[in-house]
């Protein structure tokens, strides 16, 4: 597509763009809305709009890696004509600004033609896992951005585009064109009034299933314990390695002994904390979880989340074998609160969690609405054992859904809430 009627301009590149401006973080008063500069006459709104229309469809085939943070596209432009796009891929990943920015460094356009930004959600100005996408604009010497939405966290509305404005960057907005209801619309979730009181960790719900349901599957099949090919076991390495924390329940410990650690091809510079709840303290000190890792295997620190007060001697033999122990309330039927177990996550730093556990505590966080998104392997498994999700799945609305195939295997991929 030809972008070169996006500008009425001479083909000269805009003023602005100098380097260097510090994003510095401002008091946390929200920049008002009217700061950003309408859009000027000059450019081709329905062209700019149909780019980033574009942008945010490419962006969303992303939604589940990056959740969640927002699923955000951007393209570098010269004289109209694109010169590279980029798309935030995975949590934790560089922002699609940045994705961009270094897409056009790879494309030979020289850096003196780059002159326009268009981007779908206004740039960051503080640092996350990545620095500030407000800093490698300026640094690019881009004079005009052209952003599709403003962010909807209060804390950071409109303060990117203040900041570029401050450093003599020509800022429109020209909202509608990937709205972010319908390119993020779990990024709205994200910043809720409700996350923001009361602050839990981003839940991702992953189980292997049987075709009827169940989790483990007939004792005579896949040593009772696996459903689902090396393919879909590959993609959960792949998964730990971009959550903060694995959480499980003190059934899966005990039934299964897992590892909850990180093999290849998960990304092994990044091991999650292993979470355990678990109230009266059942873990055996000698459990795999407190292995040593082997080659080609991340582990991440271990917690048990017990009742507070729990049995001394017990508490000390986990320590022993490597354990953090941490005591919580009481919820409901004497176990662990789930609750409280959200919020000493997200205390802990935890922002990204994967829950991995039996239909037990799965049933738990459906009833209390604390899954926000799903991942779901169907394997070639007739029967099994246990309860079937599809009673636990029953109630619950979800949106974004994606069916596809890994393997021998059918993935469902959805938000809920
Ligand atoms: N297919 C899969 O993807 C998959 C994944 C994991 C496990 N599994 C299978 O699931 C089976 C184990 O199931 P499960 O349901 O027993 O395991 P689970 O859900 O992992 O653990 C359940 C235990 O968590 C503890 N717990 C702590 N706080 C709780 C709370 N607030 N609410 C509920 N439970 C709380 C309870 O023990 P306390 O009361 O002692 O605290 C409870 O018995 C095994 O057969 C395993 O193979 C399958």
């Amino acid at each position: 597509m030809q972008w070169a009627e996006a500008f009425e301009t001479t083909g000269e590149t805009p003023s602005g763009g100098p380097g260097g401006a510090p994003c510095s973080t401002k008091p946390d008063e929200p920049a008002a809305d009217a700061m950003v500069q309408p859009a000027l006459e000059s450019l081709n709104e329905p062209l700019l709009r149909r780019l980033l229309r574009e942008l945010g469809e490419e962006a969303s085939a992303h939604r589940f890696e990056v959740a969640p943070n927002p699923c955000v596209g951007a393209a570098v432009l010269s004289r109209g004509e694109v010169v590279a796009k980029g798309v935030h891929r995975f949590w934790g990943g560089p922002h699609a600004e940045r994705e961009a920015l270094a897409a056009a460094e790879a494309s030979g356009v020289p850096r003196e033609d780059w002159d326009t930004l268009v981007v779908t959600l206004e740039p960051c100005c503080s640092t996350g896992k990545t620095g500030p996408c407000v800093e490698a604009i300026l640094d690019a010497g881009i004079g005009e951005v052209v952003v599709g939405e403003l962010d909807p966290d209060p804390r950071h509305r409109g303060k990117g585009l203040e900041l570029l404005r401050e450093a003599g960057v020509n800022v429109h907005l020209l909202p509608g064109a990937a709205a972010l209801a319908e390119v993020s619309p779990h990024f709205l979730v994200w910043n809720l009034p409700d996350r923001y009181r009361r602050p839990r960790p981003w839940t991702i719900a992953k189980w292997a299933q049987t075709r009827t349901g169940q989790l483990s599957p007939p004792e005579d099949v896949g040593g009772g314990r696996w459903i689902t090919s090396s393919a879909s076991l590959n993609e959960v390495q792949v998964l730990r390695g971009r959550v903060d924390a694995i959480l499980t329940g003190v059934g899966t410990v005990l039934e299964d002994d897992p590892r909850l650690t990180v093999r290849v091809p998960g990304d092994l510079s990044r091991a999650p904390r292993r979470v355990v709840m678990d109230s009266m303290l059942r873990t055996p000190p000698t459990a795999r979880l407190f292995d040593a890792p082997g080659d080609g295997e991340a582990a991440g620190p271990v917690t048990i989340l017990t009742l507070a007060g729990m049995d001394a001697p017990r508490a000390r033999a986990l320590r022993e074998a490597g354990a953090e122990i941490v005591g919580l309330h009481t919820g409901e039927h004497g176990r662990v609160a789930l609750r409280d177990v959200h919020t000493w996550m997200w205390e802990a730093g935890i922002r990204r969690v994967l829950l991995e556990s039996g239909p037990t505590l799965l049933q738990r966080h459906f009833d209390a609405e604390f899954v926000d998104q799903l991942r779901v392997y169907t394997g070639a498994v007739n029967g099994g054992r246990g309860p079937s999700m599809a009673e636990a799945l029953r109630g619950v609305t979800w949106h974004g859904r994606l069916d596809r195939e890994q393997g021998e295997d059918a993935v469902l991929e959805a938000f809920t809430n």
